[in-house]
């Protein structure tokens, strides 16, 4: 495989060509031609509408402001990827690149009648002898954790087995091991990538360091991912977390937050992990909350936390679980049937230092009321993730790109699902209204935002940071790496500083 034998060579050069029988030239753009063909190399691996599996190879998690397709190319081989890049460039052809198909963000919605590039063919996680582990670009955090947990091993991944692993890395990658091991993108070590051009690159500390800074928070910018290779560690206890679902009545919900306030903040234990979920229960109908508690040690520490919510709580129901079954069955096991692809998910999210309990007894009966009175939008939730942040505050500032190293919380995320469009409308200034009443209580001057959480109409710098040396910074490698501007469709760096927002 020439994959294989280009990542034995010492001293890699810090831009490789691409092996191909033809040297790869500079690319001239030309106006988009209908007559243009797809080099016979990859014509194969390119199919229109009339495809009979074309639905099923470019279905997303989200059709909310969705991109759309003409095309889709499914490469076998880094080969194949990079002559196709060097097509669609040439043709000015427009693309999006698909790892796990979970982003929904708004933004997507400017690729249009484009070519989905479907990565599913990377499917890969090879367990190193150092424990460092080399991760196809189409891998899900599913499979991604069976492999690595199987090894004995563990890194931060998030809570559900449907993202794509290399998706939710290039945005930071938040997750229940965060307080342990800081981000999943922190523990990236190298990342092989196709420039728009066809050109392999490969970034790391050593190679091309200020793409590897960028890509590590604002990633879906540069190029597509083709390979990532990560740290891990030994697995916690064994490999065994401790696991308590709890749920409670509506009129709690004062009480759940003061809790949680107590326990967050600089003080969290690294291993401590809560998800909250507020949603309607199909069969009373009524508001429910379940507090889900996951502790990367031993029951007894965990049952610690669990007991400052159960003399409260409706029911209770804790074991000791593996770290690789957390994804399917920790909060009662409802996590894949947020993996239910194709309806419009219209999502708002921010980061707030604290709970404010009477902001969460008003929210909570609002959206008690807005279920009922809107029961084609029944299914949407509200949930909160709070993880520890030692692991994160362990690096710099200005180690990555991503931003909120000190600001990092609670995640609210507001979940509008629905099919029937007519009410639409209705989601969307219900959670729009709430997350900006939310950000006044948040304990920020400025607005907070988790970039692969984004809804999509925010400021850049809530996504990116404040800072003028992140804006000047990102727009550099933006221009140094997709100067036409190809990687546009996901929160796109500005290639201008003065449009920064
Ligand atoms: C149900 C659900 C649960 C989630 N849970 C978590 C969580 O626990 N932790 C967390 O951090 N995030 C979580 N997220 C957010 C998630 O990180 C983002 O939605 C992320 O964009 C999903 O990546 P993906 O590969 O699945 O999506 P995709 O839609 O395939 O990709 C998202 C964006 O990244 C780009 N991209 C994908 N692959 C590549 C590549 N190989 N090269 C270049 N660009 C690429 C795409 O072009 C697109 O712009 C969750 C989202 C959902 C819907
Ligand atoms: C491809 O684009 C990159 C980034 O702009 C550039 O550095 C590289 O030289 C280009 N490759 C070729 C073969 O032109
Ligand atoms: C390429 O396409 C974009 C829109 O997708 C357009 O704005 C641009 O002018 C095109 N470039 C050329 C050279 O045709
Ligand atoms: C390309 O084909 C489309 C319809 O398929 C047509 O609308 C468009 O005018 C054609 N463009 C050129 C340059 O011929
Ligand atoms: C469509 O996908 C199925 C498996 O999902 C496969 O068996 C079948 O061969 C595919 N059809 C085509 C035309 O590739
Ligand atoms: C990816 O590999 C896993 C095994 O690790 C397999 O279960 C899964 O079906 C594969 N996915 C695709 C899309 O081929
Ligand atoms: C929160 O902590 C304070 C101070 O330790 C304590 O007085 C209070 O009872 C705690 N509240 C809850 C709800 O646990
Ligand atoms: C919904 O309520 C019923 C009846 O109280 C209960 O049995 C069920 O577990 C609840 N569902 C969830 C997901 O909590
Ligand atoms: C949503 O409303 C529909 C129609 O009234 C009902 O069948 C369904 O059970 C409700 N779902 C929930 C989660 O309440
Ligand atoms: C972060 O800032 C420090 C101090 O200015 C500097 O030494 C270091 O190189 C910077 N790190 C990165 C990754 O830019």
């Amino acid at each position: 495989m020439m994959r294989l034998s280009l990542q034995a060579l010492p001293g890699l050069l810090a831009i490789i060509q691409s092996a191909s029988s033809t040297p790869l030239t500079s690319v001239n753009l030309y106006p988009r031609q209908n007559g243009s063909v797809w080099p016979s190399d990859v014509a194969s691996f390119v199919h229109d509408q009339s495809w009979p599996n074309f639905t099923e190879a470019t279905t997303r998690w989200s059709t909310y402001k969705a991109p759309t397709f003409n095309q889709v190319f499914i490469p076998e081989t880094e080969q194949e990827l990079s002559e196709g890049l060097q097509y669609m460039s040439s043709n000015n052809l427009s693309w999006l690149a698909k790892s796990g198909g979970h982003g929904y963000s708004e933004t997507l919605e400017v690729i249009q009648n484009g070519v989905l590039i479907n990565l599913e063919n990377f499917n890969y996680t090879n367990v190193q002898d150092d424990g460092t582990i080399v991760v196809g670009t189409g891998v899900l955090f599913g499979n991604m954790v069976k492999t690595v947990g199987d090894s004995g091993r563990e890194l931060n991944v998030g809570s559900c087995p449907c993202v794509g692993a290399t998706g939710a890395m290039l945005g930071g990658g938040l997750g229940r091991l965060q307080g342990k091991h800081g981000l999943t993108s922190d523990a990236l070590l190298k990342v092989r990538m196709a420039l728009y051009n066809g050109t392999i690159v490969e970034a790391s500390e050593d190679v091309n360091p200020d793409l590897f800074w960028a890509v590590r928070g604002s990633g879906q910018n540069y190029g597509v991912v083709i390979e990532t290779t990560y740290q891990t560690w030994p697995a916690s206890n064994n490999g065994m977390h401790y696991n308590a679902d709890m749920t409670f009545a509506k009129s709690d919900v004062d009480r759940i937050m003061e809790v949680t306030n107590n326990l967050t903040g600089p003080g969290l234990d690294p291993a401590l992990a809560f998800v909250m979920f507020f949603f309607q229960n199909a069969t009373t109908s009524e508001l429910e909350i379940i507090v889900n508690i996951v502790y990367a040690g031993p029951m007894e520490e965990g049952q610690k936390f669990t007991k400052l919510f159960s003399d409260f709580s409706l029911t209770l129901a804790e074991s000791m679980v593996a770290w690789a079954d957390l994804p399917t069955k920790s909060v009662l096991g409802l996590l894949p049937g947020a993996c239910a692809e194709g309806l419009r998910y219209d999502l708002y999210s921010l980061i707030s230092k604290t709970l404010e309990p009477q902001s969460w007894v008003d929210f909570t009966n609002d959206l008690s009321t807005f279920l009922h009175d809107n029961p084609l939008a029944n299914g949407s939730a509200m949930m909160i993730e709070t993880f520890a942040v030692e692991g994160i505050q362990a690096l710099p500032d200005n180690a990555t790109a991503f931003p909120h190293r000190q600001t990092f919380r609670n995640h609210i995320e507001a979940i509008g699902a629905y099919t029937d469009d007519s009410v639409g409308d209705a989601v969307d200034s219900f959670f729009l209204g709430w997350r900006n009443k939310f950000h006044t209580v948040d304990g920020y001057d400025q607005l907070q935002i988790y970039q692969n959480y984004a809804h999509g109409d925010e400021p850049l710098s809530a996504l990116y940071g404040y800072d003028e040396w992140r804006h000047e910074r990102l727009t550099n490698v933006k221009n140094a790496y997709d100067p036409h501007g190809f990687f546009n469709g996901y929160h796109a760096v500005p290639s201008d500083l003065a449009k920064w927002t």
